[in-house]
């Protein structure tokens, strides 16, 4: 049977973050949906493995170590995406990270590495993929928001929250701003997803994990592979009427409430 509606052949995608986790799962899942890839990331040797990976099942993605924070390598990926590539469907825009401090203690300087990072990073992607799509008529943008866009998590979160409020703003703005002209940009909300931060911060004070599955009611944390339908869905044109969208990947976490018990 044929890949029907999520059939992505002909499709140009750009993914950042590619190396690792949500990045490499949508990777190999755009793969096996047929679409044509440009792989960033800041780690060479793990975009050497995803490239791997993709290579052993179909054709061989390009990769590229791009720092999405570094507005400059941003518009030379994309002098490189029109010379080798010519268009661009979809955007995953999914690298970038947070530091955790405390509010008292976070400086202007942290705060503002965080902004360059999650916001203004995310943005220029958004842009000059956003340009190349509204000139060809259509594409798609999904930027990684998180739990922290709409509710507050504590535990030294405030840039990272802060700069996740944003990307839902951002992505909120783009849609409604560029949809009429075919250009769809969503968001994805994940919970705690299984990665080497938060490996670290578990094996670090175990009681963590505990703390965050008492948050999700479907009673596991988030596994990289749990994003990879709802990418494929946003890139394909079975999705071509959702658009401005904040869609949670996160067990249940969003739907009950800070008192809500889980049911057993
Ligand atoms: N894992 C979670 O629990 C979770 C929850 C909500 C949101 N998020 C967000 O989802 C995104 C991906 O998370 P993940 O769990 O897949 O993380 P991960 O650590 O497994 O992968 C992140 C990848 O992004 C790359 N990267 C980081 N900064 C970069 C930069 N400036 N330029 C280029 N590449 C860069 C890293 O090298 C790494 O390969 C992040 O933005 C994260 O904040 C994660």
């Amino acid at each position: 049977m044929g890949l029907g509606i999520f059939d992505l052949s002909g499709k140009v995608a750009i993914v950042s973050g590619a190396a690792s986790g949500m990045g490499r799962a949508t990777a190999i899942a755009l793969a096996e949906h047929g679409a044509k890839l440009l792989l960033i990331d800041l780690n060479e040797e793990g975009l050497k493995q995803t490239q791997s990976m993709i290579a052993a099942a179909g054709p061989r993605p390009t990769i590229q170590i791009c720092d999405t924070s570094d507005l400059a390598m941003i518009g030379k990926l994309f002098a490189k995406l029109d010379l080798e590539m010519g268009r661009i469907d979809f955007l995953a825009n999914i690298a970038g990270e947070g530091i955790l401090a405390k509010p008292e203690n976070i400086t202007q300087e942290q705060l503002l590495t965080v902004f360059q990072n999650l916001v203004f990073g995310r943005f220029a992607m958004c842009q000059e993929a956003g340009r190349r799509m509204l000139a060809q008529g259509n594409g798609s943008i999904v930027n990684i928001g998180s739990l922290a866009s709409n509710t507050a998590l504590g535990r030294g979160h405030i840039a990272y929250s802060m700069a996740m409020g944003a990307v839902v703003q951002m992505t909120r703005e783009l849609s409604t701003e560029w949809a009429r002209r075919g250009v769809r940009v969503n968001a994805i909300l994940p919970a705690q997803v299984m990665n080497p931060s938060l490996e670290k911060r578990i094996a670090a004070d175990p009681s963590m994990e505990q703390k965050w599955l008492s948050g999700i009611p479907r009673g596991r944390l988030g596994n990289p592979k749990d994003i990879q339908g709802l990418m494929v869905l946003l890139a394909s044109d079975a999705s071509s009427w959702i658009t401005g969208t904040l869609i949670p990947m996160d067990g249940g976490n969003l739907a009950m409430n800070a008192g809500g018990t889980i049911g057993t």
